[in-house]
């Protein structure tokens, strides 16, 4: 059986983490950049992981669509979450659980925060603008390719 990895990216970041992620996991996965026009066949996965980014606090609308909309399936299939930001703050479990449903982040393998990027060559000036404003350039923000593997170790170990 294979794996999905649905994700919603804005600027590009998500989507670099979710090519890693499917490098590190091997064999026998799917990338999905969540749209309403495509529908997802459930039956082909027995894993799904999903991914966004926050901006302005929030996670994608799109993924928590995803996540409301297909929950009853979702619950059916070993689940991995993730988000990619900048400042997660003290506790990344607390943005996780403001983001996710709790009923699958409780029912989630893995759940993690890989890091995230400040795009600026993709940014409309009102994006710019918004990321100056709250003073996030003071860290520069990478992603965390080291915990992207420790995912995908996660996945494989619970999934043997
Ligand atoms: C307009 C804007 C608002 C953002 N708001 C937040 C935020 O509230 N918290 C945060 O930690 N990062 C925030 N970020 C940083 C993004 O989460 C970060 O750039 C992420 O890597 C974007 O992923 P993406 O390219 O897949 O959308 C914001 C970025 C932009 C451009």
């Amino acid at each position: 059986m294979k794996t999905l990895i649905a994700y919603s990216t804005t600027l590009g970041c998500t989507e670099q983490c979710a090519s890693r992620l499917k490098e590190d996991l091997g064999e026998g996965v799917d990338m999905y950049r969540i749209s309403r026009r495509r529908k997802i066949n459930f039956e082909l996965y027995d894993t799904v992981i999903i991914g966004g980014s926050i901006h302005e606090g929030m996670i994608q609308r799109a993924v928590r669509k995803f996540c409301e909309e297909n929950l009853k399936d979702l619950l059916k299939k070993e689940i991995g979450l993730f988000i990619c930001c900048v400042d997660p703050g003290e506790n990344e479990d607390e943005l996780l659980k403001s983001v996710y449903p709790d009923e699958l982040l409780s029912h989630a393998l893995a759940k993690s925060y890989f890091g995230g990027e400040l795009n600026f060559k993709k940014m409309n000036l009102m994006q710019k603008i918004m990321t100056r404003k709250k003073e996030r350039l003071e860290v520069m923000p990478e992603i965390d390719f080291d915990s992207i593997l420790s995912f995908a170790e996660q996945l494989q170990q619970k999934n043997a």
